[in-house]
């Protein structure tokens, strides 16, 4: 399964791996694969401790970095960098506030929530294009940055010119045929095609629809497909329907090496597939997430309406500091796919890599069986 792109890009396997956690970055990319750090929670210079670890890890193996590039965001937002807390609206503010002292969810401690608010609003400062772009000259620093991915657009002219000259590949996340095309125009030359079952931002076509779709619309240009794939017999359909290989976020939620708790673990690994819905409470955009009281908030007759992003980001990440600290499965929600329904225990980043990899072989072999009857 070593594919143009994956030989392009100096791994052994086109397994791409998109994770906020470095430690699974590395372990993939160790493991033959291509890991993608996701940096758009990280302030500049939290992003640059997380590169020079992987750095000092990886081996000199290549690595990747995503951000995320909205094309619709809150431009008063980008402007009032580490006031973001200013932004967000009373009325939003006492809702949430309200549902989780009625639910008897403690408020956190003052110098908790004097960090997590710190860190949010540097962090999710990271989510508009001004901040990606302040991102963007971090990861460029490292030379291991092979690949830089944008999500929620078509990079704009100056990121692509600026990765051109750099010599990183530039690659973009789509959910739909006519996003391709505008990749293509803006110069991506890796296209993620993610179906709506992935978890995180997500559109609404599947995964088996979307990929065929966009290996069209993308005319030679290479694609990854993305959304629900967690088995090796996925990917042999990914690269049969054109794809040069598979791009992954849920699977690695279960190892041992993600960034989730063992509470938070426990709360995946107990869902079932039916249980990662798509709504808006995260980040104001449509995210496949855990189903809980929390994610259906915004849903309900009366509720305010969503925040524009990054603003509903940095309401709902205090509150979920909140439930993660109180240990309340019933409001716990996190991104995660309708793979979720397939991860049932703890494993590692170096086990799904080598049992997608046997599954890929035993359902090469089953098809090439059915030419030799
Ligand atoms: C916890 C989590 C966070 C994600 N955050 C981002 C992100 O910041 N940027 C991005 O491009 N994609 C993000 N995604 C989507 C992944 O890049 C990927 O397309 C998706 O996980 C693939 O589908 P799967 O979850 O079924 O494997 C996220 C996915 C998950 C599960």
């Amino acid at each position: 399964m070593r594919t143009a792109l994956a030989k392009r890009l100096g791994c052994e396997v086109p397994i791409f791996a998109f994770s906020h956690c470095r430690d699974v970055i590395v372990e993939v990319s160790k493991a033959g694969g291509f890991g993608v750090l996701g940096a758009s929670t990280f302030s500049p210079e939290q992003l640059e401790q997380e590169l020079r670890w992987i750095d000092d890890h990886a081996g000199g193996r290549p690595y990747g970095v995503d951000v995320l590039i909205p094309s619709n965001y809150d431009k008063e937002a980008e402007a009032s960098l580490g006031e973001l807390e200013r932004l967000i609206p009373d009325a939003q503010r006492k809702f949430l506030d309200g549902l989780l002292e009625e639910a008897g969810v403690p408020p956190l401690p003052d110098d908790e929530r004097a960090r997590v608010r710190q860190e949010l609003a540097e962090g999710r400062g990271g989510m508009t294009p001004d901040g990606a772009r302040r991102l963007l000259a971090v990861a460029l620093r490292h030379p291991g940055v092979k690949l830089v991915v944008s999500a929620l657009g078509a990079p704009p002219p100056d990121v692509v010119a600026l990765l051109r000259e750099k010599g990183v590949m530039i690659g973009a996340l789509c959910g739909k045929a006519s996003h391709a095309k505008r990749h293509r125009e803006a110069g991506v030359e890796v296209i993620i095609a993610q179906g709506t079952e992935a978890g995180g931002h997500t559109g609404e076509i599947s995964t088996l629809v979307l990929v065929p779709q966009i290996v069209e619309a993308s005319e030679g240009i290479p694609v990854l497909a993305a959304g629900g794939i967690t088995r090796g017999s996925q990917i042999a359909a990914a690269l049969a329907m054109g794809a040069e290989g598979v791009w992954c976020g849920s699977v690695w939620l279960g190892t041992r090496e993600s960034e989730l708790t063992p509470f938070e673990k426990e709360a995946i690994f107990a869902a079932k597939a039916e249980d990662a819905v798509r709504r808006r409470a995260r980040t104001g955009k449509p995210v496949r997430m855990l189903r809980s009281t929390l994610s259906e908030a915004w849903e309900k007759p009366g509720a305010p309406p969503y925040l524009p992003t990054p603003l509903q980001g940095i309401l709902y990440n205090e509150a979920h500091a909140r439930v993660v600290r109180a240990g309340r499965r019933d409001l716990y929600s996190f991104p995660v796919g309708q793979a979720v329904g397939t991860m049932n225990e703890e494993t590692s980043v170096r086990e799904v890599m080598l049992r997608m990899q046997t599954e890929y072989l035993a359902a090469a072999e089953r098809i090439a069986a059915l030419w030799e009857e």
